[in-house]
């Protein structure tokens, strides 16, 4: 055991949420801070084993068991530390080091790998203010950068020239080329940039450790980024993540878009909380390092096909990371723009802020998905569209917040595949005549469950409900009598609601025009109620 990078495991600790390493072997609950769940290491019915995401430590206050994600995997799988560091890796999604510390030799050849890429991008930052790179600053001052801008984010122009290869020339080849800079070919040694606008990428500790270069006469590929190196990896690095982490904190939230350059122009115009993937369709890593920082994030997309493809992924990624208190959300960006031609639109920022603040929860999302997906108006669409709602639900880790989401699934797919053809004829809103059937069944209802009386006793006794030891007993459960309360309690809302509109109606008709946002108020209270109604109906 001595012989480890201690930088590893605290890098797997910081990268795995402990209630997930937990939660693949023991079901967990939440329950106040903490998860709970049966205590895998001694015999037990009621949970005591309880799991502290944010110190990432396990502690079971039946047999006194406790650690942290190491020693949890060690133990319940039974394995030496060696196979438990490297089952955790394979969650993690890192690579297993091999377990000797930093040797002498490896830490100089990080240094001179951020050495050289910083030194690179310092000369590219040059180049674009230096004749050569003229063409370049007019394009991306064009395209609304300040200089300002320009130096926060240490853009730069990666001239014609092979700039880099030839100023590096006396550094050792496999140094040059470790960066993915530089490249040998037949006829030399040549720059793998050339003639682009360079976008540096940082680490979280804000060290350059790649390039994204994008094309300036509309060549193709549009955008060319290093390619993977040994402390560059596409797939787990979040562009603007070292400018965004304080804003993250801040807003309590990430925003995740599709480019470099959106992300840019977000942080810019106060969305500093924003991020992307690079170059390469979102991963589990990038999730997970998100989700480390925050596990609120709105996702926002191109509204076309491939964004809407995009949205799907990411929520099928999140889905495990997901806790009760996560907010995750999808925004679409539409008519084929991204947030940068949002930004430099009249009004930008708001129109941004109206698309980020009318984002869909991630349960509607999905739900919609689900709609639009499959032929949920046929048998068959609707067991293919379950199966695969089964799916995605069985990656929730967290299992109360499983059984919610099932239980809201239930009641949507009730309510609206099968209620489909009543729900069409039905009309706007049923107004209910409280008749002598309705007081009997609600005083039976109170009878046997005094508690429903008591939270809706104002309601109750609109009604004059009251005890009445002559009503026969209900067979109602408790959920079903508590819907029929409340959904007769949103019916004679409704009615009140329908009643106070039509008197505002006839105001506006004769010419006030005051009530006009009530109206519109009123209008939104009735679409909220009867979509409660709606959910209630399936008693
Ligand atoms: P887009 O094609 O949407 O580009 O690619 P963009 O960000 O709007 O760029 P501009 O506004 O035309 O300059 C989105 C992201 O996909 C990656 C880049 O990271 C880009 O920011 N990409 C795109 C590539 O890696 N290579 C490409 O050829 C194109
Ligand atoms: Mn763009």
């Amino acid at each position: 055991m001595a012989n480890y990078n201690s930088n590893f495991t605290d890098e797997l600790r910081e990268r795995l949420s402990i209630v997930d390493v937990v939660g693949r072997r023991v079901p967990l609950t939440k329950k106040g801070q903490n998860f709970w769940g049966c205590c895998p290491f001694h015999n037990e019915k009621t949970p005591s084993f309880s799991v502290n995401e944010e110190k990432g430590f396990y502690h079971c206050f039946g047999c006194g068991e406790h650690g942290d994600i190491i020693s949890f995997t060690m133990k319940s799988g039974n394995m030496d530390f060696i196979a438990a560091i490297t089952e955790l890796a394979q969650q993690a999604g890192l690579k297993m080091p091999d377990y000797k510390p930093k040797s002498v030799e490896e830490k100089v050849r990080e240094d001179s790998y951020v050495y050289l890429t910083e030194a690179a991008a310092k000369i590219y930052q040059q180049k674009l203010f230096e004749p050569d790179g003229a063409f370049a600053l007019e394009y991306i001052k064009k395209r609304g950068f300040s200089i300002e801008s320009i130096k926060k984010y240490c853009l730069g122009y990666a001239p014609k020239s092979n700039i880099i290869s030839t100023k590096f020339s006396n550094t050792n080849f496999e140094k040059l080329s470790a960066t993915g800079l530089v490249r040998r070919g037949d006829y030399g040694n040549y720059d793998f940039f050339r003639d682009r606008l360079m976008f540096p990428i940082f680490n979280i500790a804000g060290q350059v450790i790649a390039f994204s270069g994008r094309s300036l006469d509309g060549s193709e590929p549009k955008y060319i980024n290093t390619i993977d190196t040994e402390l560059f990896h596409k797939r787990k690095t979040v562009f603007g993540l070292n400018f965004a982490r304080d804003s993250i904190h801040r807003a309590n939230r990430s925003i995740v878009v599709e480019g470099q350059i959106d992300v840019i122009q977000m942080q810019v115009h106060g969305f500093g909380e924003t991020v992307a993937p690079l170059g390469t369709a979102l991963t589990e890593d990038h999730i997970a390092i998100l989700c480390k920082s925050n596990r609120n994030i709105t996702f926002c997309f191109d509204g076309d096909t491939a964004g809407q493809k995009a949205a799907a992924r990411a929520c099928s990624l999140v889905l495990p990371f997901l806790r009760d208190n996560s907010d995750v959300k999808f925004a679409f960006v539409t008519g084929g723009k991204d947030p940068d031609d949002i930004l430099k639109s009249s009004d930008g920022i708001n129109s941004m802020k109206k698309i980020i603040d009318s984002a869909q929860p991630l349960v509607d999302f999905l739900w919609d998905s689900l709609n639009k997906n499959y032929l949920v108006s046929t048998p068959g669409g609707r067991s293919q569209a379950e199966k695969f709602l089964k799916k995605e639900l069985e990656k929730l880790t967290d299992t109360s917040l499983r059984s919610e989401y099932e239980k809201e699934y239930n009641s949507r797919k009730f309510n609206q595949w099968h209620k489909w053809d009543k729900k069409k004829n039905a009309p706007d809103i049923e107004i209910p005549d409280v008749d002598q059937i309705t007081i009997n069944s609600l005083k039976a209802v109170i009878n046997k469950y005094p508690e429903l009386g008591e939270t809706h006793i104002e309601f109750l006794a609109t009604l004059g409900i009251n005890f009445d030891k002559n009503i026969s007993h209900t067979e109602l459960s408790f959920e079903d009598a508590e819907k029929l309360v409340v959904s007769l309690k949103l019916k004679k809302y409704l009615e009140k609601l329908h009643i106070e509109k039509k008197e505002l109606f006839s105001k506006m008709l004769v010419g006030d025009e005051t009530v006009r946002g009530r109206i519109s108020d009123i209008d939104a209270e009735i679409i909220k109620s009867n979509e409660r109604l709606n959910l209630l109906s399936g008693v």
